[in-house]
């Protein structure tokens, strides 16, 4: 793997007139907005970039973004990978350890999840402090690169205090509703069950979704301090479960993104 990270490394150094980013970020499902606020200097088509995975369909047009935001350099992946696609767990996070090898020091995800706490309502944000793994294979699984980090990665705090403390006081000077809870990742692709909601908020989940935790257990391997914000698409509890669509989640997401959008940008000013 170490061969391939240089590889794609010095690749993109190389298109990039080596642009060196301070801050990764990884945008969800229908949450481009914060894109529209960087300044792009380069953008790479995945297809074009040595070692990345193989677009699906969905993401056909996935790119990584390199310029600036609030003064701070960014690289911002358009087009996140998930699990259900059908990627290897080291596939869907190869993207983190390239961001770590250009030089980032801080990563932001971002992803719509549903929610298992009646007090987290459809529409709202959560702002993740912890996580639950459901999607049972560890993207370190095999031999560890101890150049790259320890073989049993602590994950007393994978969502990094700081950040989650500057970012809500940016949600109390701007009055905007935040919650913070826990996120539990399944690997989807279908939604879950009303047994299976119930199950996630006994076992102590505040929200569900299909993404993140891979590429926040590979930053953690890193030591790469990471800060991961959910918006609320669905509601997974009650005693009536509603359908959801695709369609209805993005929909929800284009809602409450602009909200998201400020957190995510006031904290990357404040680093
Ligand atoms: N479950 C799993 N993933 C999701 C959901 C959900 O309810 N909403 C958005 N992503």
């Amino acid at each position: 793997m170490f061969q391939a990270i240089h590889e794609t490394v010095e690749y993109i150094k190389r298109k990039t007139e080596q642009f060196q980013p301070e801050v990764g970020i990884i945008l969800g499902t229908g949450l481009g907005v914060l894109v529209k606020e960087i300044e792009v200097s380069f953008s790479l088509m995945y297809p074009n970039i040595p070692n990345f995975p193989i677009s699906t369909l969905e993401f056909h047009s996935g790119k990584l973004i390199f310029g600036t935001l609030n003064g701070k350099k960014v690289v911002a992946m358009q087009g996140r990978l998930h699990y259900y696609e059908g990627y290897s767990m080291q596939q869907i996070t190869f993207p983190v350890r390239v961001m770590k090898a250009l030089g980032i020091q801080y990563l932001f995800v971002s992803n719509a999840a549903g929610s298992l706490n009646p007090d987290i309502k459809k529409g709202d944000l959560m702002v993740i402090n912890d996580h639950i793994n459901l999607q049972l294979e560890s993207p370190l699984r095999g031999r560890n690169d101890a150049d790259m980090g320890p073989r049993f990665p602590d994950m007393s705090e994978p969502y990094s205090r700081k950040l989650i403390e500057k970012a809500m006081e940016i949600v109390t000077e701007e009055g905007i509703t935040c919650h913070q809870g826990v996120y539990v990742s399944v690997t989807g692709p279908n939604l879950e069950t009303k047994a299976e909601y119930k199950y996630l908020r006994i076992i102590g989940g505040d929200a569900v979704g299909m993404s993140t935790v891979p590429e926040v257990i590979v930053a953690t391997h890193m030591n790469l301090p990471v800060f991961a914000i959910s918006v609320i698409t669905d509601e997974g509890f009650g005693d009536v479960l509603h359908p959801v669509s695709l369609d209805q989640i993005l929909e929800t997401a284009r809602v409450a993104e602009p909200q998201m959008t400020k957190i995510l940008s006031q904290l990357i000013s404040k680093l």
